[in-house]
């Protein structure tokens, strides 16, 4: 029996098949569970409606489990559109017992350059896209969490040390971090869990706006286990903690990035350096 049997949830955050959220949601398919699906709305004005289009195609591509149980668009800086994904989970669903938040965003001008010259509208909507709608859907989930329900969000290491480029999306991290903690804090007494996991770079939509591209080289020469963390890795860790394997883990950041953040030096970028 699959460590999902009878399990159902939201899985937010799903651009296409490269997103971790996909890679979460594919193991959670697998191991008997049920999902439901988040899109960004389309523009009124795009009638090919690509943002609903990718995502049907990405959710298309699972490789075993429950077909989607729905897909329901979601701007996490719209509070209806929030009641209303909730709504539906609660009609198809009664309670959920996993809810996965696997959003960010920054404007790309605020990344890349100096953290200085962020601008107050991108840090303001940066920080409502990347923490505070962590807040906020565990606010209108809360009456459909089931007992020990399990909710997720994604984290990176820019977020505890600089990581240059990453800037503001790092500052948002910390706060996601803070919040996720918090929200462990104050959803513990009904029996949910609240934990962030901390990915090593992939290459998906948003890896690739925060420069992971520059990065990957790097994390395998400074890792222990000498190579990048695949997706696959990520989305089955993510699931772990959705478990109920993870029963007794609340409010940690749990980092799935082969090690890199355990190191205090270079590691072996110093053996490049040296053969100069
Ligand atoms: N890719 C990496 O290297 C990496 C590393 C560590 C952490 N993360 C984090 O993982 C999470 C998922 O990113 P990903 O790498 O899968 O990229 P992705 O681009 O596939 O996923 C990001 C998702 O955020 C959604 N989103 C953006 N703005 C939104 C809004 N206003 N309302 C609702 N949804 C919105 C996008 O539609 C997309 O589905 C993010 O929190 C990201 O910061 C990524």
């Amino acid at each position: 029996m699959g460590m999902f049997e009878g399990k159902k949830g939201l899985i937010l955050g799903v651009a296409n098949d490269r997103s971790i959220a996909w890679a979460v949601a594919n193991t959670i398919l697998q191991q008997g569970g049920e999902c439901g699906f988040s899109h960004l709305p389309d523009r009124e004005d795009d009638e090919k409606k690509r943002n609903r289009k990718r995502v049907e195609k990405a959710i298309g591509k699972f490789s075993a489990g429950h077909p989607p149980a729905f897909l329901e668009p979601l701007d996490v800086q719209n509070d209806q559109n929030i009641e209303s994904i909730m709504k539906v989970a609660a009609d198809k669903f009664g309670k959920i017992d996993f809810l996965l938040h696997s959003i960010a965003f920054a404007h790309p001008n605020d990344l890349g350059g100096d953290t200085i010259d962020t601008s107050r509208e991108g840090f303001k909507m940066a920080m409502d896209i990347s923490a505070f709608s962590l807040i906020a859907v565990c606010k209108a989930a809360q009456p459909i969490l089931s007992d020990n329900a399990s909710v997720l969000c994604m984290s990176y290491f820019g977020g505890e040390k600089i990581v240059p480029g990453y800037n503001v999306m790092g500052i948002c991290k910390a706060a996601l971090d803070a919040s996720m903690r918090y929200l462990a804090f104050d959803m513990g007494p009904a029996g949910v869990r609240v934990n962030a996991l901390s990915a090593g770079p992939i290459k998906s939509i948003s890896g690739i706006g925060a420069g992971v591209g520059k990065m990957l080289k790097m994390y395998e020469h400074v890792a222990p286990m000498g190579r990048n963390v695949t997706n696959q890795e990520v989305g089955e860790s993510g699931a772990f903690l959705l478990s109920d394997m993870a029963s007794g883990i609340t409010g940690e950041l749990m980092h799935v990035d082969c090690g890199y953040n355990a190191m205090g030096s270079p590691g072996r970028l110093t053996d490049l350096i040296d053969a100069k």
